[in-house]
């Protein structure tokens, strides 16, 4: 039987700070995970250049039942502690939009940057290994590992950074709910986030004829509104404008978008009859929109005729239609492509500073397994990053 001050389940974002903030206080670290390599999805993450954190991070720009649980960690490790990092490794970034920062070259340095810490704070990684069992024993957790490198083991603080459902071909499971559940801590509702939305026939086969278009737009849900790229899809409608809302998105509520959300339509249309009174609507929309965009909507909304036969109480009822066009969703196209998990381990259950579990000494829960989401744009990464270190540093 070996013995661990801390292990770890999951080498992922959250895993791996965890890791490297026991391991540098001294303490015998194991990281396990049943992937052939650790942090997939920072691999893949940011079209595959990490988009790892934005500037502008603040618990406002997450999901969670309780909004102010992710205030401690993000503000005692913060965007600037990590770019530090990225700093110290001299790995190249740049800012995208939106305090969005990505690497230069590849997501594999940030995994890079991540396993030197590791390495630097002697911590061990077993990798193509599982968890198989874990229970309560006299000083901790006994732990039973399964797979490549199976062992009975004994730790003093045993930590779930194990994720969310999202992407199950890439190694997701629901194991760290199930552990949650096993300790009696209670799970919130889980559900895909950061997702494309999907459409019942009808809708489906007007943006088929769009598919691959992307525009600017206001998506607005309930209260929330974002201002981003919508895409059309032959599946629906993706792009982080629709990304971002359909974490806030229910079954059977609509979605609506505003074409030109910046934009005085209204007078830009007047203006266009004035020029040239003779143009069909849709061509005149034609120069305000994509020209594929003005014709669908133009054919779907009935706007015939010529922009100069069209009053202002005409003109005035088409722009507000460009700036309020309702969509029904009929779902989402689930954990096989959400960015993330919304839901989770319940903050209730949680020491805000330390992500450790209020009522099992010893057991801490991390990163995305917990109840916290971030829009699009870097924020799940800073969580991540924020709240290993919280665990990391109080173990
Ligand atoms: P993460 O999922 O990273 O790690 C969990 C680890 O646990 C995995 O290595 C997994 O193999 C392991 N594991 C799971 N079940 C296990 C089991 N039963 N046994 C053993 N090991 C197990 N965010 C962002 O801020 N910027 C971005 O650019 C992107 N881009 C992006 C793209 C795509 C395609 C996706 C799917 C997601 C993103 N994200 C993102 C979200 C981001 O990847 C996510 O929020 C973090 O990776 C969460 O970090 P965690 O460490 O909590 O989980």
């Amino acid at each position: 039987m070996e013995r661990f001050d801390t292990v770890i389940l999951g080498a992922g974002a959250a895993g791996m700070m965890c890791a490297i903030q026991a391991g540098a206080r001294g303490g015998r670290v194991l990281v396990v995970d049943h992937a052939r390599a650790p942090g997939e999805k920072i691999r893949i993450s940011g079209g595959g250049r990490c988009n790892f954190t934005n500037t502008g991070t603040s618990a406002r720009n997450f999901l969670s039942g309780n909004p102010h649980f992710a205030k401690s960690a993000l503000g005692r490790y913060t965007p600037r502690d990590f770019i530090a990092l990225v700093e110290k490794h001299g790995i190249p970034y740049h800012e995208k939009t939106l305090g969005q920062l990505f690497c230069d070259d590849t997501a594999k340095d940030i995994i890079a940057m991540l396993l030197d810490e590791m390495a630097r704070a002697a911590c061990e990684l077993r990798l193509r290994t599982t968890l198989a069992g874990v229970a309560r024993s006299d000083d901790g957790f006994a732990i039973t590992l399964a797979g490549a490198e199976a062992a009975e083991i004994r730790c003093r603080h045993f930590v779930v950074a194990s994720g969310g459902k999202s992407i199950p071909k890439m190694g997701a499971t629901g194991l760290g709910y199930q552990i949650a559940g096993q300790f009696g801590l209670a799970v919130t509702e889980t559900r895909p986030a950061l997702v494309p939305l999907t459409f019942g026939e009808d809708a489906l086969a007007g943006f088929r004829e769009l598919a691959g278009l992307a525009v600017g737009v206001r998506a607005t849900c309930g209260k929330i509104a974002f201002e981003e790229a919508l895409l059309f899809t032959h599946r629906g409608l993706s792009g982080p404008a629709i990304l971002q809302i359909s974490s806030y998105w229910r079954e059977k509520q609509p979605v609506r978008i505003a074409f030109l959300p910046r934009q005085d339509v209204f007078a830009a249309l007047r203006a266009a009859r004035q020029e040239s009174g003779r143009r069909s609507i849709a061509n005149t929309l034609g120069d305000l929109l994509p020209k594929r965009l003005a014709a669908y909507l133009a054919e779907t909304q009935g706007w015939s005729g010529s922009i100069g036969a069209a009053s202002d109480k005409r003109l005035a009822a088409i722009a507000a239609a460009i700036q309020d066009w309702e969509v029904m969703p009929i779902g989402s196209e689930g954990y096989r492509t959400a960015e993330v998990t919304l839901g989770g381990v319940d903050t209730a259950g949680l020491n805000s500073k330390t992500m450790e579990a209020r009522a099992v000494a010893g057991l801490y829960f991390i990163g995305e397994v917990v109840d916290v989401t971030g829009w699009l744009g870097g924020y799940n990464f800073q969580w991540a990053w924020s709240s290993g270190w919280a665990a990391g540093t109080a173990i």
